[in-house]
């Protein structure tokens, strides 16, 4: 599966790679991005060959510098936005993906950049990488998910503070936040977050989905409801053994 013109893709013993590739402009998210990714997302979600996913940026200077602003005056008219926003709602099908993703973090991680990487669950960077959320300069507000995924990450006074002041923050700021897991240094990124694919991929795939499907659902019910979400998924579990 290849041949897209903002994105590469490949897939190795059981780990999805995919990387965002327009490093002459910072990996922006453009309108062609958004499609090169709903399909590539589509055929993760379908391919129970792709045990784990890993999400990076091509080039030297980001992940991603958020949404692309050449096309920022040229977007459709609000009608056919929401109608493709809501045919091809990318990110909802991002975050239901049920493999775990990983994203390796570098240098800019702007905007959609920062919101593709809390699509992921599990996040690594390298120390010179700076998050930032430039929207409301722009006179809006994130639209990838941003709103809702980062105070669930780093907390509500913290997402907003960010959100509000456009403040930029750097790698040991965002550990501190448990905006990242880990800091890795630059040369060893991709290393780090392969290694960690390979040990979630040697793992029972539908334990792995599992897990995270108790965490990401058990998440936002309460904790009753998350402890009854995660007694069933156990009882398929060991239902399979015996
Ligand atoms: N959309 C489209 N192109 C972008 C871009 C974006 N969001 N961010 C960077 N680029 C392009 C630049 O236009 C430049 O292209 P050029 O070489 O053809 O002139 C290239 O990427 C390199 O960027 P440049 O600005 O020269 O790098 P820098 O190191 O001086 O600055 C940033 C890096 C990230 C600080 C700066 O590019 C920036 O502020 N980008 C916009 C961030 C933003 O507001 N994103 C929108 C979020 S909603």
């Amino acid at each position: 599966m290849n041949g897209f013109q903002t994105l590469i893709y490949e897939k190795k013993e059981g780990i999805g790679y995919l990387t965002l590739n327009r490093p002459e402009a910072l990996n922006a998210y453009n309108i062609q991005m958004r499609d090169d990714l709903y399909e590539v997302l589509l055929a993760i979600r379908d391919d129970d060959e792709v045990r784990v996913g890993i999400l990076k940026g091509a080039g030297e200077k980001a992940f991603c510098a958020g949404a692309d602003l050449s096309e920022f005056l040229t977007v459709p008219p609000p009608v056919a936005a929401r109608r493709v926003r809501f045919a091809r709602d990318v990110w909802q099908l991002f975050l239901s993906l049920p493999q775990p993703m990983i994203a390796a973090l570098h240098g800019y991680v702007l905007g959609s950049g920062i919101e593709m990487a809390l699509c992921c669950d599990i996040r690594i960077a390298s120390p010179e990488t700076r998050f930032g959320l430039p929207e409301m300069g722009l006179g809006i507000i994130p639209a990838a998910g941003g709103t809702q995924t980062l105070p669930r990450a780093i907390g509500r006074s913290r997402a907003l503070e960010m959100l509000l002041t456009n403040r930029r923050i750097e790698a040991d700021e965002a550990y501190q936040f448990g905006l990242v897991n880990r800091i890795v240094p630059k040369k060893d990124l991709l290393h780090t977050a392969e290694e960690m694919a390979k040990k979630i991929a040697s793992y029972d795939p539908v334990a792995v989905r599992s897990a995270k499907e108790a965490v990401v659902r058990g998440m936002d019910m309460s904790l009753q409801d998350g402890l009854n979400l995660e007694s069933i998924l156990g009882s398929r579990l060991t239902g399979r053994r015996t």
